[in-house]
This record gives C-alpha cells, structure tokens and sequence, in this order.
C-alpha cells in the first residue's frame, strides 16, 4: 500500500475481531512512529503497551466512569448496566497502547513536542492500517486521571498522554467523511 492510499483509505475503527495484535507487528508498527518529524531531535513520543493486569485495573476504573455518566434519575439497575457495559466495552479492545510525550521544556518546546508525538501517531495508525491493523485513537477522563498516570508510571509533571489507542483486526469500517479541500484551503495573494 502505498502512502497516499493508506492515508486515504485508513478509518478509525471501533470495532474489532477478538484476539491481541502480536508483539511484532506492534513493534513493527511503533518503530514507525519514532520517524516522526521532531524539532530539536527530542524524540518525545512515549508507548506504553498495557498488560493484562493493567487493563484490568483501568477497565475497573473506566466502567465507574461510565456509570457516572448515568442520569440522576437512573435507579441501581440501570447505573450498574452502565458499568457493565464499560467494563465490557474497554475490554473488548484487544490491545491498548498508551501514547505519552515529554512536557519538561519551555511552552514553545512542550508545543512542538506534543506536535511531534501528534506526528508519530499518525505515522503509527497509517503504519498498522499497512499491516491490516486498524486503531481507534481515544482520549477522555481515563486517560487525563492522576491515577492512571500513576498506574502507567507517567510523571504527571513532566509529560502528558496523548490518548490510549485500541487496536486490532478491523471487524468493521466506516465510511469516511470529508469537507472538500476547497472549504479548508485559501491562498494568499
Ligand atoms: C486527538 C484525537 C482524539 C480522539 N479521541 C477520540 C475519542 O475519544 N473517541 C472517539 O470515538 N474517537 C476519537 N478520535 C478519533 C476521531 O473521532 C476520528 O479520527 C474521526 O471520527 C474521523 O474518523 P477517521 O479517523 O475514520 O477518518 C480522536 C482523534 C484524535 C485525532
């Protein structure tokens, strides 16, 4: 697949086929992230690749989140199918990947560095989409909790996570939709 294809044709995907992506593809797949552009050559891009323990603990976490989301008038019932279904839904992804970058610099530097670690995930989805491996990037209260940057051994102080992406074999994909280029695009005279 060539690059204007990948970028083309590659979809988030929300859906996957049961089972992990193996350990060398995700390599494989990662390594791509790290040609990313990167002013000043600081490579701020972290991955951290989540073992069964803790998606575990964060599925934990993340089906009380869902419950939270219940409305006030929701009874036990209903607030508890809430958490059932996060705790489903977060372990239903096969893998999950956390993407931190480095925030020690000046705010120029953080800027570009969480710019750069921006450029790596892309690289990141379009190298998996190559090998047939299909990412949703996440963001949300589970990857922003104190909690979860203790859990994965981010410092809090000095870096910041991008998003998780959930991956795997695509079960299904979207149709993509677009503005035209002509909506988005001006040219100075
Ligand atoms: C910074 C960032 C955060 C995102 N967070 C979420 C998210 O929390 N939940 C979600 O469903 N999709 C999330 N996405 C994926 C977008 O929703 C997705 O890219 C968009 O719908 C366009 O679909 P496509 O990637 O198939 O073109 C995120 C994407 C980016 C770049």
């Amino acid at each position: 697949m060539d690059v204007i294809e990948a970028i083309h044709s590659r979809r988030t995907i929300f859906k996957f086929k049961p089972g992990p992506v193996p350990k060398e593809v995700l390599e494989r797949v990662f390594e791509a992230g790290c040609w990313a552009p990167n002013h000043h050559l600081t490579e701020p891009w972290r991955f951290i690749v989540l073992g069964e323990e803790t998606k575990e603990t964060l599925a934990q976490r993340y089906s009380e989140i869902q419950m939270g989301k219940a409305s006030e008038r929701a009874d036990e019932e209903a607030r508890q199918k809430l958490k059932e279904a996060g705790y489903i839904k977060f372990t239903s992804k096969p893998t999950i990947v956390a993407v931190a970058c480095r925030q020690d610099g000046d705010e120029v530097r953080n800027r570009e560095d969480y710019a750069s670690a921006c450029c790596a995930m892309q690289n990141v989805q379009l190298a998996a989409w190559d090998e047939g491996v299909g990412m949703q990037w996440s963001t949300g209260p589970i990857t922003l909790e104190a909690g979860t940057y203790e859990l994965l051994g981010v410092d809090q102080d000095n870096e910041y996570i991008l998003g998780f992406f959930y991956i795997g074999y695509p079960n299904e994909i979207l149709t993509p939709r677009r503005k035209p280029l002509s909506e988005v695009m001006r040219w100075t005279p």
